[in-house]
């Protein structure tokens, strides 16, 4: 099968990479900025010249609290381009997996978000990805939407990596404790990725017309459990053997520019059905990987 990986020098983009090796039957082609996914007509090139089953897309404008900012370059990625990449791979006929994200919901919930609660973003971000959701749906190629939150890995700067170069120069550091989300391992996500798409040829191998797989859906992927900022940061210190004392402070202290969910966790039960195993808890990702927490701080 061959696969198209756009945005793949990101934190996402690098974890598909790596987990490909386990998936010689995928042959695949990764751009990362050098194939800008706002600018239609290179996209549509790469499209037009070579057949794609898979495109997989994780190029996003991912900053929260500068798209407060620059609202129109955070559209331009996580919405208008996705409209424009939906309606290329409609017409190509290929499968679109998107990603979006926690903050379309608002964090009023006291349980785990479900995919038919109704989003309601809380800051551009969040409305970007929101558009970008809802443009894939109207356009509606064969795809999915995998909605996810707070990921780690040991690729590109992310929660870990930044809580462990803080970890190893630092005995304290201040960490907010009042925002409860799920936090999830990248590196599990694009394996579940590929389980997915795999599932879904095998399905569509025995029943052609399977109606669900030719249409868009949205699902969440989040590894198990839930935690706060403040909770993860003490466990991969814990993990990291790291002397850092993490000190809770709550979210108005800590002063940003857009206001995030004080609750987004995500409810996985619905992908679950599509995947070979258990989707495990985010303490086992977190330390299952000794990729990164046994290896010395960089
Ligand atoms: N990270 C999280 O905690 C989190 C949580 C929930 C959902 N998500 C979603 O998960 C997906 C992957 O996130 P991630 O953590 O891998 O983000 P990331 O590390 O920021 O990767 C995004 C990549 O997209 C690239 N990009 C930005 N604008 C582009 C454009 N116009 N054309 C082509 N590439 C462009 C970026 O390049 P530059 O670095 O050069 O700008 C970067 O390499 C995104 O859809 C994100 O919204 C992430």
């Amino acid at each position: 099968m061959r696969l198209l990986l756009l945005g793949a020098n990101g934190q996402l983009g690098q974890c598909f990479k790596q987990v490909s090796a386990g998936f010689p039957e995928f042959e695949i082609q990764a751009y990362g900025r050098e194939l800008d996914i706002t600018q239609p007509g290179l996209v549509a090139e790469v499209l037009h010249d070579s057949y794609y089953d898979v495109v997989i897309n994780c190029a996003a404008y991912n900053q929260v609290d500068l798209a407060e900012v620059e609202p129109n370059k955070a559209d331009a990625v996580n919405h208008l381009a996705v409209r424009h990449l939906a309606e290329l791979v409609k017409q190509q006929g290929g499968f679109l997996v998107h990603f979006s994200t926690d903050y379309v919901f608002d964090g009023l919930k006291n349980r785990p978000y479900l995919e038919t609660d109704q989003p309601f973003p809380l800051n551009v971000y969040g409305q970007t990805k929101l558009a970008g959701e809802n443009a894939m749906l109207a356009v509606n190629p064969p795809g999915l939407v995998v909605r996810t939150s707070w990921l780690f890995s040991p690729f590109s700067s992310n929660f870990l990596t930044r809580m462990r170069q803080l970890g190893a120069t630092r005995s304290s550091i201040q960490v907010v404790s009042d925002q409860i989300g799920s936090p999830t391992c990248a590196l599990d996500l694009a394996q579940a990725v590929f389980d997915i798409v795999s599932f879904r040829q095998k399905t569509l191998d025995e029943n052609p017309n399977h109606q669900a797989w030719w249409s868009t859906q949205v699902c969440h992927f989040a590894n198990k459990g839930q935690a706060s900022w403040a909770e993860l940061a003490t466990e991969i210190m814990r993990l990291s053997e790291l002397d850092c004392k993490v000190l809770p402070i709550s979210t108005a202290d800590y002063g940003v520019k857009a206001c995030r969910p004080a609750y987004s966790v995500l409810d996985a039960t619905q992908i679950q059905a599509w995947l070979p195993g258990p989707i495990r808890s985010w303490r086992e990702a977190l330390g299952g990987h000794d990729l990164f927490l046994t290896s010395p701080v960089r």
